[in-house]
C-alpha cells in the first residue's frame, strides 16, 4: 500500500475535496482571474480534486491540464473521470528536463494540492513551476506541514522487531523534509526563486474519519511509513497502529468518529510581469 494506489486515495478524496474547497473559498479573491485561463494541476492523483473542486473554482473558458508522476493515477483518472475541459498527462515536477516535453511560459495558473509534503527538493519543484508559468502568472499551492500522524512512529519505534528501522521511525515525520517553520522557509524558497509571494500562511485542519480502520488505512497509504519499512513489516506495522492509537489515547473519538488535527500550508506567489 502506498500512496500510488489510486483506489485507496480515491476513496478518501471526498476529504480532500472538501479541504480544498475551504482553501478555494478563503483565497479565491487573492487570485488575479482572467477569463480564460490555462490552468496546471500538479500531482492531481485520481483527478477528483481536478474534475471537482478546481473545476468549479476556474472561469468557465478554462482549459486544465492534470498532470502526476503515476501511470496508475492517470489511467484510473481517465477511466473515471471525462470533462472536456481536463486533460490528463504524465509529468514529474521534479524532473530536470521537463521543457524537452512541456512547453516554457505554457499556463497562467498552477495548482499543487497535497503533494509538497512528499517532496524533499521544493526548491527544484517551484523552479519548474516557475519555468512553467506565464509571466504574471500565479500558482496556489496547499499541503500538511506539522500533523497528528508524527506521533505514531515513535511508538512503533519501540517495538522490538522494528529495531533495524528504529532511528528512521523516531524522526519519520509525515512530511518528507521537515522544518520548523514551513511558512518562512517555504517564503524564502520562492523568494530566491523570483515570486514575489503574496500569501503564505497555516490553518489548522481537523481530519475526521469513521473508524480507527479507516484511520490506519489512510496512514498507511498517507505516511511514509511504507518507504522505511519492507513489505511484510509494513503490513505488521498496519495491524500494531490499529492497536497504538487506542492504547495511548493519541487521536480523539467521539460516537465511533476519530479525529487528527494538522497544519495546512497555503502558499500564493506570483511570477513577476517583467523578470
Ligand atoms: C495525496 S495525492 C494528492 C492528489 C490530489 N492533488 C488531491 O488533492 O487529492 C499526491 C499525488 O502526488 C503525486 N506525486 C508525488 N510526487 C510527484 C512528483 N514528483 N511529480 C508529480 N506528482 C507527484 C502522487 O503520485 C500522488 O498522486
Amino acid at each position: 500500500m502506498s500512496m500510488h494506489n489510486p483506489e485507496i486515495l480515491h476513496k478518501f478524496s471526498p476529504s480532500t475535496c472538501k479541504g480544498i474547497t475551504d482553501v478555494f473559498n478563503e483565497i479565491k479573491d487573492k487570485l488575479s482571474w482572467s477569463e480564460k485561463e490555462s490552468i496546471l494541476d500538479v500531482g492531481c492523483g485520481t483527478g477528483n480534486v481536478t474534475t471537482n473542486v478546481v473545476i468549479k473554482f476556474s472561469p468557465p473558458d478554462s482549459s486544465i491540464t492534470a498532470t502526476d508522476i503515476s501511470l496508475d493515477m492517470i489511467e484510473f483518472a481517465k477511466k473515471t473521470y471525462n470533462n472536456p475541459r481536463i486533460t490528463f498527462a504524465l509529468m514529474d515536477i521534479l524532473d530536470d528536463n521537463l521543457l524537452t516535453k512541456w512547453k516554457e511560459q505554457q499556463f497562467n495558473k498552477v495548482f499543487c494540492f497535497y503533494v509538497m509534503q512528499r517532496i524533499v527538493d521544493d526548491k527544484k519543484a517551484y523552479t519548474n513551476m516557475y519555468k512553467l508559468l506565464k509571466p504574471g502568472g500565479e500558482i496556489l499551492v496547499a499541503f500538511p506541514g506539522k500533523h497528528g500522524f508524527d506521533e505514531v512512529s515513535p511508538f512503533l519505534a519501540n517495538i522490538q522487531k522494528y529495531t533495524s528501522y528504529r532511528e528512521e521511525l523516531f524522526k519519520m515525520k509525515f512530511h518528507a523534509s521537515p522544518k520548523e517553520d514551513y511558512v518562512s522557509h517555504s517564503t524564502q524558497v520562492l523568494k530566491n526563486i523570483g515570486f514575489n509571494v503574496i500569501t503564505c500562511k497555516t490553518i489548522p485542519i481537523t481530519f475526521q474519519l469513521n473508524s480507527i480502520y479507516d484511520f490506519v488505512e489512510i496512514y498507511g497509504l498517507a505516511s511514509r511509513l511504507s518507504d522505511i519499512l519492507p513489505e511484510d513489516l509494513f503490513n505488521e506495522a498496519m495491524e500494531d497502529v490499529k492497536t497504538i492509537i487506542p492504547v495511548n489515547n493519541l487521536f480523539g473519538h467521539s460516537n465511533g468518529n476519530c479525529y487528527v488535527n494538522y497544519e495546512l500550508i497555503i502558499l500564493i506567489a506570483k511570477k513577476p510581469l517583467q523578470e
